[in-house]
């Protein structure tokens, strides 16, 4: 597998096995033992949208292999506006070793992966963000070993975010509870594609059913990128969808709290949980530099994702 869009796209096997991989790997950089596979490739960053740990762990992550990042933005570039999304892809596909780009449309991705000679890496669209998932589910297995069987609740939109989650952690044999107000639900067909998976996926309006016999609790703003204006609406709908210490006190004793980030405390999250959990969403926060530089590694200097 040439590119990283989907979580869809791979096997439980091979899912699991990049986030051995990625751990491993964390093991041996943090040592000072990880070689530098990547001298002189160069990784095109196309950013439509802003970002912190996405473009850092990137740029990082990149420089750590010995290689070099190009940050393109929208202004620069103009995907789909200055020139076609299909240009954009065989020109840096000739020029660049690989492609990572967060876009409003999932398409723009998909076409980029389709038109570019070089491996194109998913870091965001409207639709799924999977370098998020393997990095969460990373921790998830630092934490607690075999996640098989473990339970992750997801408190909050049926976004982006839920979406990778989900299909991960359904795929590797996690139960994933959705709880989100009605009409922001993760859609059907969407849905109807995890039933067959060794997991458990079920939605709910109420967040105490999904947190119930929860290991990890997890959240995301109430809010992406791109929906600025619904914003007072949407604040307003999602009250009584945060987590805070009564909700956890539904969950497992042991739970821990993640959170993507960049989090809204008072909104989805409180200042004392995000504070009481600041070890594991920081560690999952980190993992993002640790998972992607061993994805980079992969597609880049070992032929994709076998
Ligand atoms: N979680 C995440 O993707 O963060 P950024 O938007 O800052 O990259
Ligand atoms: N759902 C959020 C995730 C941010 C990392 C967004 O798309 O803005």
């Amino acid at each position: 597998m040439k590119d990283f869009i989907e979580i869809a796209d791979f096997f439980d096997t091979q899912l699991l096995a990049l986030i051995q991989r990625a751990i491993g790997d964390k093991k041996l950089f943090l040592a000072g033992q990880l070689p530098a596979t990547c001298p002189r490739k160069t990784l095109a960053l196309i950013f439509e949208k802003p970002s912190l740990r996405t473009r850092v762990s990137f740029e990082t992550g990149i420089v750590q292999l010995g290689g070099a990042a190009v940050y393109l933005t929208d202004a620069d570039i103009g995907l789909g506006k200055r020139e076609p999304v299909k240009d954009v892809a065989r020109v840096l596909g000739r020029m660049c070793d690989g492609i990572v780009a967060r876009t409003f449309s999932h398409q723009a991705v998909a076409e980029l992966a389709s038109y570019s000679e070089r491996p194109v890496i998913n870091a965001l669209t409207d639709y799924s963000h999977p370098c998020q998932a393997m990095a969460d589910v990373m921790t998830a297995v630092e934490t607690f070993g075999d996640v098989r069987g473990l339970k992750l609740a997801f408190v909050g939109d049926g976004n982006n975010v839920a979406r990778s989650l989900a299909m991960l952690c359904v795929k590797l044999g996690m139960d994933f509870a959705l709880a989100c107000p009605k009409g922001y639900e993760l859609e059907a067909d969407f849905a109807s594609k995890l039933t067959d998976c060794p997991g458990r996926f079920s939605q709910t309006n109420d967040p105490a059913v999904a947190a119930a016999g929860a290991s990890v609790v997890y959240t995301d703003t109430w809010v992406s990128m791109g929906q600025e204006k619904e914003a007072a609406e949407r604040v307003a709908t999602f009250k009584g969808f945060q987590i805070n210490a009564d909700l956890m006190a539904k969950a497992n004793k042991n739970a821990v709290v993640m959170h993507c980030l960049p989090a809204y405390r008072g909104n989805e999250i409180t200042d004392e949980i995000m504070e009481r959990h600041a070890a594991t969403i920081f560690a999952e926060a980190e993992n993002r530099l640790h998972f992607q530089r061993t994805l980079v590694n992969v597609l880049l200097a070992e032929g994709g994702v076998r």
